[in-house]
């Protein structure tokens, strides 16, 4: 089927209680991974694009990946930028046929952000596309923020309101202690910031550095509004320890299918397990 619709996906998530899980497609086995498996767990799932993935894979290639595996599923299959940082991006992602958008002004002042988003979201909806905005900073685990860092980082509601209806975004990722990476401690997440940005914009919610947050706090994120989870780090991590123990056995191995195949495998055990977590399993 032609790609999914982002709104539709999360707005359903919404509803019913679940979270649509973004994985980041990396190559061409990362991406036939999170397809086949969502796929046999009956999910609609969305393929994260970064910036770095468009450049490492060429925005040619990387489009008809997609398109292939949207076309061969039988589930929903969302293409969706993930942390575009600037107009010209937004742009180069449409012409190559992204139906959705994440863009991430969360490195500007609020004015600039809002202004970016505003005009990102002016020319997608004049094109059908959905897009998600980011407020507060999500940073990396190696950010290592001190109290008064970390509070400076949380997304801050009252900013959260302004920035919806400013912006007219269609979800919205507001930064609640989460980090892109390998969390070193236990994650600390302001739960009571997520249950107010949720009540005063009733927006479905993103939840970005979803490798290693505890499942119980996945569940209780959900239960505060979020509909839509990132994860990448711990698919690359599965797929380079799966590299690993190939050749772990036998140094000898040449033919790249001998360990790309098993990389492909430990990707699909990642991303069933995320998918019967977030509850989003039989529910494409
Ligand atoms: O935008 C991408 C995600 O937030 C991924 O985070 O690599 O920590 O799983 P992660
Ligand atoms: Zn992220």
């Amino acid at each position: 089927m032609p790609f999914g619709s982002f709104k539709g996906a999360l707005q359903d998530g919404l509803k019913h209680g679940y979270a649509v899980g973004q994985f980041n497609i990396n190559n061409l086995e990362f991406t036939q991974a999170i397809v086949e498996v969502a796929n046999e767990e009956g999910s609609p799932v969305i393929l994260g694009a970064s910036e770095g993935a468009i450049k490492y894979m060429g925005i040619e290639y990387m489009a008809a990946i997609a398109k292939a595996a949207a076309e061969k599923s039988k589930v929903p299959v969302i293409l969706h930028l993930d942390h575009g940082g600037s107009f010209e991006m937004v742009m180069k992602c449409l012409r190559h046929g992204w139906t959705s958008i994440m863009i991430d002004g969360s490195h500007h002042p609020f004015d600039e952000n809002v202004a970016l988003t505003k005009k990102v979201v002016e020319a997608c909806h004049a094109l059908g596309v959905h897009v998600e905005g980011e407020l507060g900073r999500i940073g990396g685990v190696e950010d290592d923020l001190t109290v008064d860092a970390r509070e400076a980082a949380l997304v801050q509601p009252g900013e959260a309101v302004a920035f919806v209806q400013a912006t007219g975004i269609d979800a919205l990722a507001p930064a609640i202690g989460s980090a892109h990476g390998h969390y070193q401690g236990k994650p600390d997440l302001a739960f009571d910031r997520l249950r107010e940005v949720r009540d005063l914009t009733g927006l479905p919610l993103v939840l970005h550095g979803g490798t290693g947050i505890p499942d119980e706090d996945i569940r209780q994120a959900i239960r505060l509004g979020v509909s839509k989870i990132n994860v990448n780090t711990e698919n690359q991590s599965a797929f380079t320890d799966a590299i690993r123990a190939v050749f772990a056995k036998d140094q000898a191995v040449y033919d790249p299918r001998k360990y790309l195949g098993p990389a492909r495998e430990a990707i699909k055990d990642a991303v069933r397990a995320k998918i019967r977590l977030f509850g989003s399993a039989g529910r494409g």
